[in-house]
């Protein structure tokens, strides 16, 4: 069994573990804006992959719209396609409910039932939603402070 992996970034410098994937098998690097390896997204090159019948299995690990994207394109192809969810994850028990996303139509934990789930299966609209709850004070939090005003001690 050989692995392909593919990887990318929006640059160069956000291309991580390309050395060590190449001990599994190739590798094919993707960058957004052409400064490394192929130019333009992970899913173009996943997409000439697939079109030539080399994928038995696809594992997508990263943002939640490439793993999106990838399942779209594998799940008609009847490609089984495994995602790793990194929804918002608060006490990791299983307790605080944070993580829940729906898998199967079935509420799962990513924490504790995953996070590696069947991408066919997940609701990923419902997965982007409740990545966005906390986007506001995500910004805020991000925005620099005037000085002495910052409510969250990075002064
Ligand atoms: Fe709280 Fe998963 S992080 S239930």
């Amino acid at each position: 069994m050989a692995v392909l992996s593919i990887i990318g970034g929006r640059s160069k410098e956000w291309v991580i573990f390309e050395s060590e994937l190449r001990r599994l098998g190739d590798v094919l690097v993707c960058t957004d804006d052409g400064s490394y390896g192929r130019h333009g997204f992970v899913t173009d090159a996943a997409k000439d992959a697939l079109s030539q019948g080399e994928l038995d299995i696809v594992y997508a690990v990263g943002p939640v719209p490439m793993m999106r994207a990838v399942v779209n394109l594998t799940k008609p192809l009847g490609v089984r396609t495994i995602v790793s969810l990194n929804p918002v994850m608060v006490d990791g028990t299983g307790m605080c409910g944070g993580c829940r996303v729906e898998v199967g139509n079935q509420i799962k934990f990513a924490c504790v039932d995953g996070p590696e789930f069947d991408g066919a299966l997940v609701d990923f609209d419902l997965l982007m939603d409740r990545l966005s709850t906390y986007r506001e004070f995500e910004q805020q939090a991000l925005a620099p402070c005037e000085p002495g005003t910052c409510k969250i001690g990075l002064e």
